[in-house]
Parts: C-alpha cells; structure tokens; sequence
C-alpha cells in the first residue's frame, strides 16, 4: 500500500512537472527560444538535406562553412533522366541536397539568415512553408516537392516552429541561390 502511494504521488508530480514544463516553454525568452531552435534543428533532421557533405575517410560529414545554405550554387546539376521518371525510383545527390524523382528535380533551399536564404521572410511566411508545405510561404505558390518533409512538421507546437524560425534567423548568413526545382 505505502509503495502504491508513493508511486502514485510520483505519477502526479512528474504530470504536473511536464505542465509546468509545456507552461515554461510558452514562457521562454528570446535566447532561450534560439537555444531550443537549435537543438531543434539538429535532432529533427534538417542538416540531412540543407547542408552540403564533405566526403573524408569517416564518409560524408556537413560542410561547416555552408550549414543549412542548401543546394551548393555552381555544383554540377543532376541530370533529369526521363527512364528515371519512368522507372519509378528515386535518386538523391551525393550531398544529400538534391533529388531526381518522377516528379521532377528538387533542391534543398537556403535556409541560413542570409537573404538568399530566408533573411528577408516573416513568421507567418516561414510556418506557411514549414508547416503547409507552400514554396516560400506564399498562398498561391506550388507545393514543395519530396523529400522536404513538411507533413512531419504540420503538427509540431507553434512554440517550437517560432524557436526554429529565431535559430535559422540567428545562423551565420551564407550566401547561396539555389537553382529552381524542375517540376515535370
Ligand atoms: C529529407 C530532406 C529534407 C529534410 C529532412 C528537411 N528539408 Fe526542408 N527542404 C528540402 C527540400 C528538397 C526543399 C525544397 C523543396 C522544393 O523546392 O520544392 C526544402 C524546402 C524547405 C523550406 C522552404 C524553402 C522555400 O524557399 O520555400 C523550408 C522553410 C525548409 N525546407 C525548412 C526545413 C527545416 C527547418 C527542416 C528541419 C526541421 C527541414 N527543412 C528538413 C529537404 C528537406
């Protein structure tokens, strides 16, 4: 009995600690969202398809001085094989920023605090294209093609799409235009 009790009050003190935290969160200061925005982007896979690879003898790692700039500017493009499309595979670039798949060619964006990044956009822009999967965040804009993995983002807490959006605001602007997908 005594050790059900204590169980039991165990389980309403960690209920009401992870109120207290979902509270807090809501609650963070500016640094704090940053802080979060990082270890957010980090644990949730976005340096997978947003930073280029370097290739050493440990295989790819990310390319430190181009964190989240995208689809390296001036690399060659991949081809748009049109038995790809027919096929039914899809490819994906060595640096894990580019895909050829029947549904065209795609390019990982920009996403460093430079203006060929996503510097210049708004809140609601950015969770309209995070969070809706509309290019560049704009209402009438195309969808944006795989793997961008925007469904896996729709339901995240807005607490958590302001920390990434402050983090990715707060990078080391790299400058990189990114070519413009081909859709087929
Ligand atoms: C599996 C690969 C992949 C992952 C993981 C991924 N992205 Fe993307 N992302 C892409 C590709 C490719 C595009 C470009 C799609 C297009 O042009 O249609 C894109 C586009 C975007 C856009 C829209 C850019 C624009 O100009 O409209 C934003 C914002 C974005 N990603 C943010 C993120 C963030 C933040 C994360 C991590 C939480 C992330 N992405 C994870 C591949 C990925």
């Amino acid at each position: 009995m005594k050790r059900l009790l204590i169980i039991m009050a165990a389980g309403v003190w960690f209920a009401s600690c992870s109120t207290v935290s979902s509270k807090e969160k809501e609650g963070l200061s500016q640094a704090e969202k940053i802080e979060r925005g990082k270890y957010l982007v980090t644990i949730s896979g976005c340096h997978d398809c947003h930073t280029p690879k370097l290739f050493g003898s440990k295989g790819p790692v990310l390319d430190s001085n181009r964190l989240l700039s995208g689809y390296r500017e001036g690399s060659p493009l991949p081809p748009y094989d049109s038995t790809i499309a027919k096929s039914g595979w899809a490819l994906m670039g060595m640096e894990g920023t580019s895909m050829v798949s029947p549904l065209g060619v795609s390019y990982a964006a920009n996403i460093t605090s430079d203006e060929t990044g996503i510097g210049s956009w708004s809140f609601e822009q950015f969770k309209k294209a995070f969070t809706k999967g509309k290019f560049k965040g704009l209402d009438n804009a195309r969808p944006l093609l795989p793997p961008m993995p925007w469904e896996n983002y729709a339901h995240m807490a807005e607490v958590d799409v302001e920390s990434i959006f402050l983090y990715l605001k707060s990078t080391t602007p790299v400058r990189n235009v990114v070519p413009a997908a081909k859709i087929q």
